[in-house]
């Protein structure tokens, strides 16, 4: 799906810019865009990122695969085209976010880089994040959470991810997360400090 079917549109410029949204805020609008294997701990990083930068009195939102195909993308399902149109509109609700001065993290396999890199694309620059969240495909197999790899080798689940599906492993991530290397603790450490180093709090 393209954007052609809109047309005799205008931008309609609000009165508070984003600039003064992040001072209020204290804090630089940004999407940390967490990709991986199904079971690699995406929404686990996320949610604990998200807790421990509210706890720092930061804003911060979690926009999480299955929740967003409850809602906003219940049409699509697990088809290629799908699948990149599932990341198109993300990124399109992550940019609004960011606009409004909040950290996004995003946590979706999105297996296709070129998916990935359109969304960067679309952004601007220091906007987006890529952050591989890498676990051995033998990990997130013995984890299992969802019991998906299970259905998955028995055939239930077509085209699922690692199994009968691709994974493209990010070739410029920002940050690569190791899960199967350090504790949830660390990678939040991991994540935050790469926020403040890089001046998105600012304060
Ligand atoms: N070091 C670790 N970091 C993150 N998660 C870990 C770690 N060690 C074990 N786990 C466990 O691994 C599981 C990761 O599952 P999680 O749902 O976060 O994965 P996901 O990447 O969001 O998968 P999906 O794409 O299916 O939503 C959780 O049960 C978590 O407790
Ligand atoms: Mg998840």
């Amino acid at each position: 799906m393209s954007d052609s079917k809109s047309t005799h549109i205008t931008w309609h410029e609000g009165d508070v810019t984003r600039d003064d949204r992040e001072k209020r805020l204290g804090q630089r609008g940004v999407t940390i865009w967490l990709t991986g294997l199904s079971g690699s701990g995406k929404s686990t990083v996320a949610v604990a990122a998200e807790k421990e930068l509210l706890s720092q009195g930061r804003v911060a939102y979690v926009l999480d695969g299955d929740n967003v195909r409850h809602g906003l993308n219940s049409n699509l399902g697990f088809s290629p085209d799908d699948r990149t149109e599932n990341i198109r509109r993300i990124g399109e609700v992550a940019k609004l976010f960011n606009n409004a001065g909040i950290i996004v993290l995003t946590a979706f396999i999105s297996p296709y880089r070129a998916d990935r890199d359109a969304v960067r694309e679309k952004m601007d620059d220091g906007d987006f994040i890529e952050a591989y969240v890498a676990a051995s495909l033998e990990t997130c197999e013995s984890r299992d959470v969802k019991g998906l790899y299970k259905k998955a080798r028995a055939g239930e689940i077509p085209e699922f991810t690692g199994i009968s599906a691709p994974y493209e492993e990010p070739a410029k991530a920002e940050l690569v997360i190791d899960t199967d290397g350090q504790s949830v603790e660390q990678s939040v450490a991991q994540l935050v400090g790469y926020l403040q180093e890089k001046g998105y709090l600012t304060r």
